[in-house]
Parts: C-alpha cells; structure tokens; sequence
C-alpha cells in the first residue's frame, strides 16, 4: 500500500475505535536537555496483548497516542493466545496510526523517525510492529529503531512532570519481569538483583487465577482486595531477608493454593486472602527497593511495568520513601502497562544517543542489560 492511499484512506469500517482507551491531553516535553533533534517520532508496541502507538515531538512533548487491549479477545482463554494476539496487532495497528495522526493533526510524511519494540515478548506479535515500522521507514527513507521493551517501562517515568533526573534506582515490575536496577543514563542500565522465579505480575495473575478471577488478573486481584483486610491469612514475605536483592514470588502463590485448596472460602475470605496476598507482595517490593537504594546511595526511585499501577504498592512505596527523605515517581497510570508512548519516548532517547538504527528482527528474549549505548 503507498503512503498515499495510507493518509487518504478513511478508517475501515467495523474496526472499534471505541475500544482505545482516552487520549489524554497534549503533555509537555520531559525536559530540555532530553530533547533530541529527531522532531517527530512514531512509536510502535506489540509486544504481547495490547496495540500501542504514540507521536511524540522532541520540542512539542507528547502529541498524541492510542491503546488498543485485546483482554476481550483472550479471556475466555485465560490468558493470551499468541497466534490470536499477532493476528489483532495486524488488524488494529493501521487505523491506530490513522487515528492518532488525525488528533495530532500531522501526516505521515511528516515523520522523522519510527520506533518500534523488537523485544523481549511474543516473536508473531513483535514481527507484527517491526514488520510494520520497517516498512514504513523503508517508504519513508526514515530512520528505524527497534527499543528494548523494558527499557520502554523504565523511561516511561520521564515522560511526567517532574522528570527524575539521572540516575535513579528502578523498580521494574510487569508480568514478565520483576528486576531492580540502577540506571545511569539512557543505556547505562546495571541489574541488582532480579526474580528467582516469578515476576510479580504473573504471581498476581497466578493467584487471581486460584481466587477464580478471570484474566488479566493483576486488575482483578487489586479490586478485590480493597474490599478485604490483610493480615488474616499470614502469609509469607518470601527472601524478605534473604540479604541480597533477589526476589522470589512462587512460594507467595503456593502459599495461596495451600490455603484455597484446605478450606472453603466465603467472599469476604477470599478478600482478605487478596488484601493479605497484595500485602505480601507490596511489603517484599518495598523492603527491597529501599535496600537497593541503600545499596548504591540513590536518592531517587522508579517505578514502572504493570504493576507499578498497583495502588496499594504506589501507597506503601510513596508512604515508606518519604520517610527517607527518597524521591519516588511513577509513570502516569495509562503509561504504567504496555503503551507505545513508551516506545515511542525511548526510541527518541535512543537517537538522541546516536545508537545506530537496527536492522529487520526480533529478539523475544533479551536482556536489558544487553543493551548499551554505543556513541559514535
Ligand atoms: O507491563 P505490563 O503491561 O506487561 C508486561 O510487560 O508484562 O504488565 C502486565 C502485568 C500483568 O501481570 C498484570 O496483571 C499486572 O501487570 N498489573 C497489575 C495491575 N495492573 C496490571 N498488578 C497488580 N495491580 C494492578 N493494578
Ligand atoms: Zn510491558
């Protein structure tokens, strides 16, 4: 298709731009110094179950963005269907693009650079965006930049106001993930310690799962818990004092299955097992961000990934930090689970580091710290 027909086209019919999530306001750009010369950027997710696209303007800021979240499409099969997830991503990326184009007001051709994630995630549903931007950079005769997936969720943080500055210990919780870092600059990424086992989000998931909550489960187990009291059920804080700053978070979910297979449980049970369950949880991820923070002397935290929109987590970390005089920031909610505003944002900091554009590929596994800027 040219990039005529591409801008002229109307949206297609049936496809339900209803099921995008609000846009929210223009924001502003980060910072100065963060600007690159890169003016406008497209950023492309589709890493797993969600379609995300943002514009964003190296002096502008933010200029707009769209989610597409494919929960209907999987819940009926309790979790995420790979083959059905790249096939939506084809459906759903074209009239995304189209839509926030027209809210930006710009036109394709307008674009300098396109950002897209290459990985870590599901390899149909990353060849989906990488396929896409590749070829529209090809058409365009733009740059095209493939971005680490979570070093998307670990600089998403710089997209609010105030932007943390350098450097800064993130908190890296999704559901694939659960890693403690100290970043030092775009690029300059060091792990401290890290899950033996589950990520925090899937251990949400896992546990909604055996309080017969449906997918996504992290959402669902949260809401529950506000109508419980933690504390009943005593669970564990697993590796709380293991010395280290490993996590583990299997043992939290066994526990839980321990329980919910010995006894019958009433709904206000089943609320107080998931108010202690996110307890748990949220009391392991403080104690050790604070410890990594220790660790290396940082005076800021971050945190980002999915279950950084956990209210209860943001409480106890804001509540704890605050008492040590340690700054904490959050991505603003929409940006905390998969979005391409992200992508889009790094991939900006990523030229503005002179990281050369990469070639066609996707890297489902891939660590974070194998991804140093390379200056030229
Ligand atoms: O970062 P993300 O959108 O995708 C990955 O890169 O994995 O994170 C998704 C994870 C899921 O496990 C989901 O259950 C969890 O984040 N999650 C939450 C909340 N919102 C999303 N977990 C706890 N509380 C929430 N409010
Ligand atoms: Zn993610």
């Amino acid at each position: 298709m040219g990039l005529a027909t591409l801008q002229a086209e109307p949206r297609e019919g049936g496809e339900d731009s209803t099921a995008c999530r609000p846009l929210k306001p223009i924001l502003p750009p980060p910072d100065p110094d963060l600007s690159t010369s890169t003016t406008l950027i497209l950023g492309i997710e589709s890493s797993c179950d969600e379609t995300g696209v943002a514009l964003y303007d190296a002096t502008r800021g933010l200029l707009s963005h769209g989610l597409h979240s494919q929960v209907d499409l999987h819940a009926a099969y309790g979790g995420v269907v790979p083959e059905l997830a790249s096939r939506d991503h084809i459906r759903r990326l074209l009239p995304l693009i189209r839509q926030i184009a027209n809210q930006a007001d710009v036109t394709l051709d307008q674009l300098d650079a396109i950002a897209y994630t290459e990985g870590p995630g599901l390899a149909g549903a990353l060849l989906v965006g990488t396929g896409f931007a590749h070829g529209l950079g090809l058409a365009l005769d733009i740059p095209v930049i493939g971005v680490h997936h979570l070093e998307g969720h670990l600089l998403s943080p710089l997209l609010a106001q105030p932007a943390p500055a350098f450097p800064f210990v993130a908190l890296l919780v999704s559901g694939g993930h659960t890693q403690l870092m100290r970043v030092g600059a775009v690029g300059d990424y060091e792990l401290l310690g890290e899950t033996v086992d589950d990520a925090a989000g899937e251990a949400f998931d896992k546990t909604a799962s055996l309080l017969g909550l449906g997918y996504p489960g992290g959402p669902a187990l949260a809401r529950l818990a506000e109508a419980g009291k933690p504390g009943r059920f005593k669970l564990p804080r697993p590796m709380i004092a293991s010395g280290d700053l490993d996590l583990s978070f299997a043992g939290l979910k066994t526990a839980v299955l321990t329980i919910v297979r010995k006894q019958s449980l009433s709904d206000a049970d089943r609320a107080d097992l998931a108010a202690d369950f996110q307890a748990a949880v949220a009391d392991v991820l403080v104690a050790k961000a604070l410890a990594a923070i220790d660790r290396v002397g940082a005076e800021r935290l971050v945190v980002a990934g999915g279950v950084g929109a956990n209210r209860e987590l943001r409480r106890r970390l804001l509540a704890t930090a605050e008492t040590r005089g340690v700054g904490v920031h959050f991505p603003d909610l929409q940006f905390c689970t998969d979005n391409g505003a992200m992508i889009a944002f790094a991939g900006a900091m990523r030229l503005h580091s002179r990281r050369a554009a990469g070639s066609f590929g996707v890297r489902p596994r891939w660590p974070l710290t194998d991804t140093a800027v390379t200056s030229s």
